[in-house]
This record gives structure tokens, C-alpha cells and sequence, in this order.
């Protein structure tokens, strides 16, 4: 006899609790990868999303993260906003968003940047001025900010770091641009994990988004010593996806030079970094 082809049958998930998805329709959400790794051909420019921010990320990376990791109505917080990409995504998708960025004229700036995209679900998005790796300093802000929201803690945290050295974002000592070692950048980007674990309810999701370096002829496996980080706090690594990196800046028009370096240095071009998805473990949960 021939085989009928399998269809899952829809049923609650684990997953239930953490997102607004309906797994009776689960075919339509063809808008949702599910696939470890992410190739997206063009960066989303519609909107506020004007992607002038030396260093900020695709929209589609937060959009991916809240669409599986949010209900409406939840809140996301942003350790490291930059030009607000995040935020610009709650608005859309009905979400709080709660944004922290060290240099005060760039939160100024994304502010104003936010403030030009509809808020059609009417949602609160709050870019605050901070260094988020000072638990003692930034902690009490980010507190004040959500009970103003109406809320105590946060439901997804997303956090994209500079990539150690490789755009320096400022000259201010406590940017993590700025770090003199690896292990320095690495211990300091532990501490805004901690800010964060703080906020962030037991059971929901931490994004991490970063790429690797080289250095002095070696690369540097930024992204995993940022991942000891979120692990030693006590969190579950539910997904490692390698994204692409085609249209970096840096590179373009340049292929030629790099491509010939890399033949000649014995090293391969990075055109890829992680997306990284941890779960904080349910209280109770050892
Ligand atoms: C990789 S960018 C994030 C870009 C952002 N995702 C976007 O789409 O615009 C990292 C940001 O972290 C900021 N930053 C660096 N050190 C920080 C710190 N200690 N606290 C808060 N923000 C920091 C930098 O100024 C920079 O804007």
C-alpha cells in the first residue's frame, strides 16, 4: 500500500507559553525560520528602519526573535539599542520595549529615529542612557522604566555587543569596544548578562547576536566566549543559528584584495556570525 505522507498533528507545545503562535495553522507562517541557518538576501529599509548605523543588525534578526519568543503585549529589553533596530520592531509587532545605549547623543538620536514609526498597537518603547555593564548604576533605571510601563520584569532580552574591537563605537572607557583583552570584553559583557537575568522572567528566552575577530593572525571564537557567559549563569543553549554576512560594509567592492589575502594568509573570510538562543531554566528547574 502506498504511504500517506505525515502530517504532525497540532497540540500544545512547549513553546505555547512563550509566543502567540497557532499550531492549527501552522502552515502559514512561512514568515518564521525555522532553519539554523539564516540567509536573508536584503536588509528590511522600510520605515524608521533606515540602516545608517554603522554596526546595527538586520530588523529581521529581532523580528525572527519575537515572533517565536513574545506574546503581544510582552516586554523586550535591549542591553546594547544602538540606532534602536529592536524597537522599531515592538512598535510593529505589538510588543514594550525597554532600550539601553552608553552614548547619550545616540539616544538621543534613536529616540527621535523610533518616534518616526507608527505605534499602531500603541505600546511603550523607552531608550535609556546607561552603561549596561554597571549593574549597581543601570539596574535602578531600568526598574523605574518599567514600573512606569505598568511591569516588573522583561519577557526577552536581546543582546547584540560590539564585536569586541572591530568597530570601535566610542572613546568612553566603558565601552565594550574599547576592552584591552578579550577576557576583559568577555568578564564585561558577563556583567550585562547579569543586569539582565535580573529582568528577564524564569522560562524566557536571551538572544545573543555577535560575530568572531581575528587577532595578531588568529581567530578569536568571540561568540563562544560570549556564550561561556550566558551558560555559566545558568541558562540552556536552545539554538545556535550561523547567519550570513554578505552584504557587510566593510568588505564590499573589496573582494578581490580579501580573497587574495586569505590565499595567501591561510585564513578564510568570515562571512557569517551567530544568533545565538538561550532559554533562562524555569524556577525549580536545577
Ligand atoms: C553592535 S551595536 C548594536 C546595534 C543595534 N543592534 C542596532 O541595530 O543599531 C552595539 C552598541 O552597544 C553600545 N555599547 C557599547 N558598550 C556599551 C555599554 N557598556 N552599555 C550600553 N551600550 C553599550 C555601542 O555604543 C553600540 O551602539
Amino acid at each position: 500500500m502506498p504511504k500517506r505522507p505525515v502530517t504532525p498533528k497540532p497540540k500544545r507545545t512547549k513553546t505555547a507559553d512563550v509566543n502567540d503562535l497557532d499550531l492549527t495553522c501552522w502552515r502559514e507562517y512561512d514568515d518564521i525560520i525555522t532553519d539554523s541557518l539564516w540567509q536573508i538576501p536584503e536588509r528590511d529599509r522600510s520605515g524608521a528602519h533606515a540602516g545608517d548605523y554603522h554596526g546595527n543588525f538586520v530588523p529581521q534578526i529581532p523580528y525572527q526573535a519575537m515572533r517565536r519568543y513574545t506574546k503581544q503585549g510582552d516586554v523586550v529589553l535591549d542591553t546594547f539599542l544602538g540606532s534602536g533596530t529592536s524597537l522599531i520592531e515592538c512598535r510593529r509587532l505589538g510588543r514594550h520595549g525597554l532600550g539601553v545605549e552608553l552614548k547619550r547623543e545616540l539616544a538621543k538620536q534613536t529616540r527621535q529615529r523610533i518616534e518616526q514609526e507608527a505605534n499602531p498597537h500603541d505600546v511603550t518603547t523607552t531608550v535609556l542612557q546607561g552603561d549596561s555593564a554597571n549593574v549597581e548604576t543601570t539596574a535602578p533605571h531600568i526598574a523605574e522604566a518599567l514600573r512606569a510601563m505598568g511591569k516588573s520584569s522583561v519577557q526577552l532580552a536581546l543582546l547584540h555587543p560590539p564585536y569586541h574591537s572591530i568597530i570601535k563605537f566610542s572613546d568612553g572607557k566603558h565601552d565594550l569596544s574599547n576592552c584591552d583583552t578579550v577576557e576583559d570584553f568577555a568578564e564585561r559583557f558577563g556583567q550585562v548578562v547579569a543586569l539582565t537575568d535580573r529582568f528577564l522572567d524564569a522560562g524566557r528566552f536571551l538572544v545573543l547576536v555577535i560575530g568572531d575577530m581575528y587577532e595578531a593572525g588568529e581567530w578569536i571564537p568571540l561568540g563562544f566566549h560570549c556564550m561561556q557567559q550566558v551558560l555559566q549563569r545558568g541558562y540552556t543553549l536552545k539554538s545556535l543559528v550561523v547567519k550570513d554576512m554578505q552584504g557587510n560594509r566593510a568588505k564590499r567592492n573589496l573582494e578581490n584584495i580579501w580573497r587574495y589575502r586569505a590565499l595567501a594568509g591561510g585564513f578564510y573570510i568570515f562571512k557569517h556570525e551567530y544568533v545565538m538562543f538561550f532559554q533562562k531554566k524555569s524556577r525549580g528547574k536545577s
